[in-house]
């Protein structure tokens, strides 16, 4: 959507994935969906580098609605939970320097059943509008298959209708099938096409290999203004191993995927934080360019990934899949990993930013990989190619 956002992948915190539906407050004051939750989540953003790092959208998901729209039909928080109201919780984001997303359903209900935007598409943009939203999640229950293209457009036209620039998320290719790409990518600015992520490898192998699957459709439609978005980064959370953390955080990073990163971050593993707050990994998603990256290679062990950077620059993801028992070696030429295109290229491990040499094409280079998820990310700086033979 050319809209002058998300002209790289868009940075953020989302409720969902580690928060969900809970709204008991009663019984989990500190963790059910409320001001208080998404205050603290900003604070921490704004104090603890992230906001620094460049995540900026604190986005609520579902079920921060009240049951029934009020009495001018317009949608309204649920007043326990959110007694300062929207627009409040807005200013309080906006005075820390971040930008506050929001959630809605393009079907009569969302997700988790509260009152969606059918039949209220611009009254709800210029509600989110009203309160300062800088995001819209869109997602897509409660809806006929026939309706998603016309709804999803319809709510782009009311949110550029408003005047404020509000980045807009749709799920309109996950519910249907064979999305039609092209039309996606000139209404939204990151669309997700792919089931819910858990937090268990299991889910993040699966999003991987589809994304590996649908390498060439995906990334053909990835630019500045419009990217596939995997879901959100479950780094520092409960079910993922370190070595599983980094793949996501490196895989993202090919993928020119969103950064969203769903952990709570008023306690959280610090290795966790290192990983999300890598700079040179950021680097490589943030890349302007805003090409996705395409895998290279699978087998039932290995599978590699590769990412063309602005200036020649390329970066490589080597992702182990097989189960243990111990590290296992692995050298792979450049040429074989996807970059030929210069006669050399000065090449480092991303994570630690560790030169590891110049080499040519037919160069190898040994990586070792831990078991189930153990990655070596690479980022290679072309040389120039010497001028043409004159004898
Ligand atoms: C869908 C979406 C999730 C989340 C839930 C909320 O499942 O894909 O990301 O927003 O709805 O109910």
């Amino acid at each position: 959507l050319d809209n002058g956002l998300a002209r790289t992948p868009p940075m953020g915190w989302m409720a969902w994935e580690r928060f969900r539906c809970n709204v008991n407050c009663k019984d989990d004051p500190d963790n059910c969906i409320s001001e208080n939750l998404i205050k603290q989540m900003a604070d921490r953003m704004a104090a603890d580098g992230f906001k620094d790092a460049g995540y900026e959208y604190v986005s609520i998901d579902d079920c921060w609605f009240a049951s029934e729209r009020d009495s001018n039909g317009r949608l309204q928080p649920d007043s326990t939970r959110f007694p300062s109201g929207m627009k409040a919780l807005g200013d309080y984001i906006h005075k820390l320097g971040l930008k506050f997303g929001i959630y809605e359903d393009i079907g009569t209900k969302t997700c988790a059943g509260y009152p969606g935007s059918y039949n209220h598409i611009e009254l709800d943009a210029q509600t989110f509008a009203d309160w300062g939203v800088d995001m819209l999640k869109l997602d897509g229950c409660y809806a006929n298959a026939s309706y998603y293209a016309y709804g999803y457009p319809a709510m782009a036209k009311a949110l550029n209708k408003t005047g404020r620039p509000i980045m807009y998320s749709c799920s309109w290719p996950a519910y249907i099938s064979n999305p039609p790409y092209d039309v996606i990518a000139e209404h939204c600015n990151i669309w997700r096409n792919y089931g819910d992520i858990q937090d268990n490898w299991d889910s993040v192998s699966s999003i991987i290999n589809h994304y590996g699957d649908n390498a060439d459709k995906f990334a053909e439609v990835a630019a500045p203004g419009q990217f596939n978005d995997p879901d959100e980064l479950i780094i520092g959370d409960f079910g993922l191993t370190y070595d599983q953390w980094r793949a996501q955080m490196a895989l993202w990073a090919i993928f020119a995927a969103p950064l969203i990163m769903s952990v709570d971050l008023r306690n959280m593993d610090s290795e966790a934080a290192k990983i999300l707050l890598n700079k040179n990994v950021i680097a490589v998603n943030q890349d302007p360019l805003g090409k996705q990256g395409v895998r290279i290679y699978k087998d039932t062990s290995i599978q590699t990934f590769r990412r063309e950077l602005k200036d020649g620059n390329m970066a490589v993801a080597i992702l182990r899949t097989s189960k243990g028992p111990t590290p296992a070696r692995l050298d792979r030429s450049l040429k074989d990993l996807g970059l030929s295109a210069a006669v050399s290229y000065d090449c480092y491990e991303t994570f630690q930013g560790k030169f590891i040499g110049s080499l040519s094409p037919d160069d190898e280079v040994t990586v070792w990989l831990n078991p189930a998820g153990g990655t070596y990310l690479m980022t290679c700086h072309p040389n120039p190619k010497p001028n043409a033979r004159t004898n």
